[in-house]
């Protein structure tokens, strides 16, 4: 084969350039009051995603038919979740996730539940689709808070579930045109009408936060966390206080982004500690980007976002950068009436 160096250089100055500016499509209108709760009554939904791809209706569509037959929120939360697990077209999450560098899909997630102040987490898990029903297998069917790796796989075929192969074609194909653009200095070479466009490496993880009737709160986040990592990277997302956190008695938050720069501030502990001391959702939410921004100096080149919900059912979604025109992200919340998407907010511009 030819060594094709010389485009692989020019690629790859281009995607520097264009890896560092998602573009994010002009915002759909305001569509709803952020609900709250009428006096502890009133049950509700809330997902980190919104009308891109559909998922937010599709996520809570299917959380809220799980709660209801149930009534059970845990079960609210994670068959929401489970949607975009189980769903090949969404490659950051579940089945059809982007692999690690070796090419191996590894998935992280944890779960909260408010009432009893537990918790559940699997992190690097291999070869199950839903990593969010191991996290709360771990949670409820053990001693333990968190197994990883194959400790985690075996938990997981213990209980019943069946191995199967998380990488799709699709993933595949973009990893390997990823590992082909790594080095000039290497023995890989790209395919000469390759989709460079598309090496992008992400961090697309969900959050599902759930309050029931009684006001008591769940959560669960669930990822394949950041592609082409470094076999056995976990990331915030099944870190208790990091990716998730819930207390029972002021609200839950739930983390999106580069999961390091989530862990180093504790970021969802953080952010349910400020509405601990008074602060809304969204206060408690810009808090914490400021906290990320001033660690890291004021340069951050990456994004993280937090949803979070307190106690009377207020909701936000907001995160550290607003590309484009400093648009928020969407985020959707299910109530009994239904399901609506919403704008949050960007703490930079
Ligand atoms: N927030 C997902 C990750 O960093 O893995």
């Amino acid at each position: 084969m030819q060594n094709d160096s010389g485009r692989r250089k020019f690629l790859k100055s281009f995607l520097s350039v264009g890896a560092a500016i998602p573009f994010l499509s002009s915002p759909p209108p305001y569509m709803a009051k952020n609900p709250i709760r009428k006096k502890g009554k009133q049950s509700l939904i809330l997902t980190s995603r919104g009308k891109g791809g559909n998922w937010g209706e599709k996520v809570l569509t299917n959380g809220w038919q799980a709660y209801e037959k149930t009534g059970d929120m845990m079960d609210g939360v994670i068959g929401g979740a489970n949607v975009v697990e189980l769903d090949p077209t969404d490659m950051s999450v579940g089945y059809g996730g982007l692999p690690n560098e070796d090419g191996v899909v590894q998935l992280d997630s944890s779960v909260m539940h408010g009432p009893t102040y537990n918790a559940g987490a699997v992190g690097a898990l291999e070869h199950i689709k839903t990593a969010s029903k191991i996290a709360r297998l771990v949670m409820e069917r053990s001693d333990h808070v968190m197994l990883v790796g194959e400790g985690a796989l075996d938990f997981a075929l213990a209980h019943g579930f069946k191995k199967e192969n998380l990488l799709t074609e699709e993933a595949r194909v973009r990893w390997l045109q990823w590992k082909e653009n790594l080095s000039d200095s290497d023995d890989w070479f790209p395919r000469k009408d390759g989709d460079y466009k598309r090496e992008i490496r992400q961090t697309g993880t969900i959050n599902v936060l759930g309050i029931d009737e009684n006001g008591d709160i769940f959560g669960v986040t669930t990822t394949s966390g950041l592609s082409y990592k470094i076999p056995g990277r976990v990331g915030d997302s099944p870190i208790i206080g990091a990716g998730l956190y819930v207390d029972n008695d002021v609200g839950a938050c739930g983390a999106t982004g580069r999961g390091e720069a989530v862990m180093k501030i504790c970021g969802s502990f953080l952010v349910v500690e400020n509405m601990r001391r008074g602060m809304s959702p969204k206060e408690a939410i810009e808090n914490a980007c400021k906290r990320i921004v001033d660690h890291n100096h004021g340069k951050v080149n990456f994004n993280d976002q937090f949803t979070a919900l307190n106690k009377d059912g207020e909701c936000y979604r907001g995160q550290i950068r607003g590309y484009g025109k400093g648009a928020g992200p969407e985020y959707s919340i299910a109530t009994k009436d239904g399901v609506e998407t919403l704008r949050g907010g960007s703490f930079l511009k």
